[in-house]
């Protein structure tokens, strides 16, 4: 497929994204990551706007399959309707463990998901951006929370290693976490 022809089919997904032009940061990720860790429960308390993570009370659970491998299940609440999305998240290389890339159905190309920060614990910020022949990029940014939300504090240090790596945090949406599930307890 041409360039152009992908440019023309891409724009209007590009207007509800976050455009840049030249080709992605490569930001610092997390280091000594272990995917291992890092499974379990999350939920999405911020995130750059993305068509493909529509709605509200969004979570993600990650279930550690082998070493390298997870499976996702992601959760979103919209037109008052609870939707599952299905993916795999994995270690394309493994000397760089935070450098993991999602893939969400077979007829979608696997996407970055870089792991920028997390504590395992509490918070993580997750990076991606897709770049198009040099030309331009999309990014995507997702600020997670292992509880429905984060203190404030937390969300500015998150932010921080957004703003850290030149991501313009001024478009960042607040995800609603107000579909009625208990907190959890831990
Ligand atoms: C990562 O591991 C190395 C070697 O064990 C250690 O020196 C370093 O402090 C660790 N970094 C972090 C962020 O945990
Ligand atoms: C997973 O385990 C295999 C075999 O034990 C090892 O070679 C590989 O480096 C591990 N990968 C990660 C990401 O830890
Ligand atoms: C994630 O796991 C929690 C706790 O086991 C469960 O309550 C929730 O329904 C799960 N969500 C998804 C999207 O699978
Ligand atoms: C960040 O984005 C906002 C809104 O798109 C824009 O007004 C602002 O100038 C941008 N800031 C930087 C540092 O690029």
């Amino acid at each position: 497929m041409g360039a152009p022809l992908v440019l023309l089919l891409l724009l209007p997904l590009a207007s509800a994204q976050t455009f840049g032009w030249g080709p992605c940061k490569t930001p610092e990720v997390q280091a000594n990551f272990t995917l291992e860790e890092f499974v379990g429960s999350w939920y999405l308390v911020e995130k750059l706007p993305a068509f493909f993570s529509p709605g509200k009370c969004i979570q993600s659970n990650l279930t550690l399959v082998e070493n390298d491998t997870a499976l996702v299940t992601n959760r979103h609440v919209f037109f008052g309707r609870e939707w599952h999305f299905d993916g795999v998240l994995f270690t394309p290389h493994s000397d760089q463990p935070a450098k993991l890339a999602a893939h969400f159905g077979r007829f979608v190309p696997p996407m970055p998901d870089w792991v920028l920060a997390t504590d395992y614990s509490s918070h993580s910020v997750v990076y991606s951006c897709m770049d198009f022949f040099h030309v331009f990029h999309l990014e995507y940014a997702w600020i997670f929370s292992r509880s429905p939300s984060l203190t404030p504090d937390a969300l500015r240090r998150c932010r921080e290693v957004l703003e850290r790596e030149g991501i313009n945090t001024s478009r960042l949406q607040e995800v609603e976490q107000d579909c009625g599930e208990p907190p959890r307890e831990d």
